[in-house]
């Protein structure tokens, strides 16, 4: 049995702890830590684990095996440092940190350990309509990718959200999974911005079209809309030499009614990645006792770091923006 102590009580937090304690084999929550201690108590009622005041203190437990971070972006790096010096297991939320810098510190400190204990939740990449596309182009049958065609729609955000959030809280998730997916790189950036919808305000620029070029000459482009409406509405097409691939959408029936056939749309990313929430949590776990990541790693969340940094520039000029890598990619990663 995995032990795992989980960092962040928030939301998302205490998602992750339902799940580990009613859904997934072989783990069990066994301590839990937030700065404000009422919601680590909340938590800890979900799953009867011990509450600890202080994070590392949770991190360094000897009865502690595995961390989960999952409190806010800026907290990430001082946990992920930490559990990596204590050598315990980690999965940490998305995003890794939220400077490509401290990613970097990361990276280096994960590598001068020698032991891959990092899987980061970009959960994307354990949905099954991904991995449909991802079997399906690895057959050959359809040539190579040339062309990606995306959307990611919200029904809405909160007024606080603005125009980087676009990239660095709603593209971030096709930044890691669009290149694994065609198995290359990203070189360049771009971003386009349309009208902007009467649902916007003046600090953020909705709907975006972001653009990357990877280093096969791939072309992507992804249509992010926050504000949408309609729904969560997740589109992926490849077209590739010899056919076009268009990702599955959830299963719901067709209804006919009052002179119409409709079908539903999600309407957030916990009910349309549901069982990839799942799916990368019992990966993570199963993969433990070997000791392997098979997920998204540390490098992927650096990697994801440098684009959406990329994107963010892009937004600002215009232009197109290089995406560069301030270290060649490290054998251990390889
Ligand atoms: P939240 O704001 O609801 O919860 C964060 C919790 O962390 C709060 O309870 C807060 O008190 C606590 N916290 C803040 N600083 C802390 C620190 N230094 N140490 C320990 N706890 C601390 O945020 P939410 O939505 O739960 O997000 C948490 C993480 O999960 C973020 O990294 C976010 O990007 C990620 N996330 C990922 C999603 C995905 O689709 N993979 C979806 C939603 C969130």
């Amino acid at each position: 049995m995995l032990r795992v102590g989980v960092i962040g009580c928030g939301g998302m937090g205490r998602d992750h702890i339902r799940r580990l304690t009613e859904k997934i084999q072989g783990a069990e929550v066994v301590a839990v830590s937030d700065v404000f201690e009422e919601s680590a108590r909340k938590a800890a009622e979900i799953c009867g684990a011990k509450v600890y005041a202080d994070s590392k203190e949770l991190i360094n437990a000897e009865n502690v095996d595995a961390v989960f971070i999952v409190s806010p972006g800026f907290a990430h790096v001082d946990s992920l440092l930490q559990a990596i010096e204590a050598g315990k297991r980690i999965f940490c939320e998305k995003p890794l940190c939220t400077t490509a810098e401290d990613c970097l510190k990361v990276v280096k400190a994960e590598e001068a350990a020698g032991k891959h204990l990092i899987q980061l939740g970009f959960m994307r990449r354990y949905d099954k309509g991904y991995q449909q596309i991802k079997e399906a182009l690895a057959t050959g049958e359809y040539g190579e990718p040339l062309i990606l065609h995306c959307t990611h729609r919200n029904p809405e955000v909160g007024t606080n959200y603005n125009t980087p959030m676009a990239v660095h809280d709603t593209a971030i998730h096709e930044i890691d999974v669009l290149h694994w997916l065609v198995d290359d790189e990203y070189e360049s950036a771009q971003v386009v911005m349309p009208r902007v919808t009467k649902y916007s305000h003046s600090e953020l620029k909705d709907p975006q079209i972001m653009m990357l070029r990877t280093k096969k000459g791939v072309c992507i482009d992804v249509e992010v809309f926050v504000n949408c409406k309609f729904g969560y509405d997740i589109n992926c097409e490849v077209v590739c030499e010899d056919g076009a691939l268009k990702m599955a959408q959830p299963a719901y029936p067709s209804i006919r009614k009052n002179a119409a056939v409709s079908t539903a749309i999600d309407t957030d990313c916990f009910v349309r990645f549901k069982d990839a929430y799942d799916k990368e949590v019992q990966d993570w776990v199963d993969n433990a006792e070997a000791g392997v990541i098979t997920g998204p790693n540390a490098w992927d969340g650096y990697l994801a770091a440098i684009t959406a940094d990329a994107l963010v520039k892009a937004q600002e000029t215009g232009q197109i923006e290089k995406i560069v890598s301030a270290v060649e990619k490290p054998d251990f990663y390889k």
